[in-house]
Formats: structure tokens, sequence, C-alpha cells
């Protein structure tokens, strides 16, 4: 998780399982333990996943484990040797059960 405090109290996550054990749960799992360290421990209000339109196993990993669909970022990501639009999803602490945290400035 990449963090940024201040006024923004906020974490950009990425995930990657070795692909032998991918369909087997083991992303959203991981992901749920991010999300419940990020909001009790951490306390982070908001956590971010970009993750690429075609990306469907992603899609679905991020939307299983309770993000919500914000937008586009357009051309957020370079890879395979191109500027790439990424779908933007959150997950805010309030959607699971947690409350918000006043900013530590
Ligand atoms: C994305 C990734 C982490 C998913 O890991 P995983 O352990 O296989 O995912 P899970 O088994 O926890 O599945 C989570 C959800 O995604 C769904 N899913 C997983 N792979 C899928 C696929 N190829 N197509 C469609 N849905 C898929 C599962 O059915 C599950 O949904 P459900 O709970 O509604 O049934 C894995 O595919 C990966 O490491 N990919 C390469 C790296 C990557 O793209 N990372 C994301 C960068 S943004």
């Amino acid at each position: 998780m990449n963090i940024t405090r201040d006024a923004y109290q906020s974490a950009e996550i990425t995930y990657r399982i070795f692909n032998h054990f991918w369909g087997h749960g083991y992303a959203r799992e991981a992901i749920g333990a991010c999300l419940r360290l990020a909001f009790t421990k951490l306390k982070l209000n908001r956590i971010e996943a970009y993750v690429e339109p075609v990306n469907t196993a992603s899609l679905r990993a991020a939307e299983a484990s309770g993000f919500k669909k914000e937008g586009l970022a357009r051309k957020k990501l370079f890879t395979r040797k191109a500027w790439r639009n990424v779908l933007v999803y959150a997950a805010i602490c309030t959607d699971h059960g947690f409350k918000l945290n006043p900013p530590e400035l």
C-alpha cells in the first residue's frame, strides 16, 4: 500500500497472486485483510485501486472485496510500452463498518 497522510488519510493498493494459485479466493482474502489493517491500526479512510478495464480478474477481485467504481483516470499507468487508462475503484471505511478518522494534521 502506498499511503498518503495529512488531509487525505488514504492509500493505493496493488495486488498480485502467483498464477498457480489463481481462483482460490486468495486475492479476496488478502485484500480484505489489508482493508481491515488500513481501517483499524493505520486509521485510513479511503483505499484506492487502479484497474485496467481489460483486467477482468482484477475488476472482479476489487468488486468482490467491496470496492466501488468511481470513474476512469486517463493515461494513468505506463505498462506494455504504452500509457493506459485505468478504472478508479475505492473502498471507504464507512462502507466497511468503520468510522471516519479525522486527519492527523
Ligand atoms: C487479479 C488477481 C490478484 C486475482 O487473484 P485471485 O486469487 O485469483 O482472485 P480470487 O480467487 O480472490 O477471486 C476474486 C474474485 O474475482 C473472480 N475472478 C478471479 N479470476 C477471474 C477471472 N480470470 N475472470 C473472471 N473473474 C475472476 C473470482 O470469481 C472472485 O469473484 P467472486 O468472489 O464474485 O466469485 C490475479 O489474477 C493476479 O495476480 N493477476 C495478475 C496481477 C494483476 O493483474 N493484479 C492487479 C493489478 S490492478
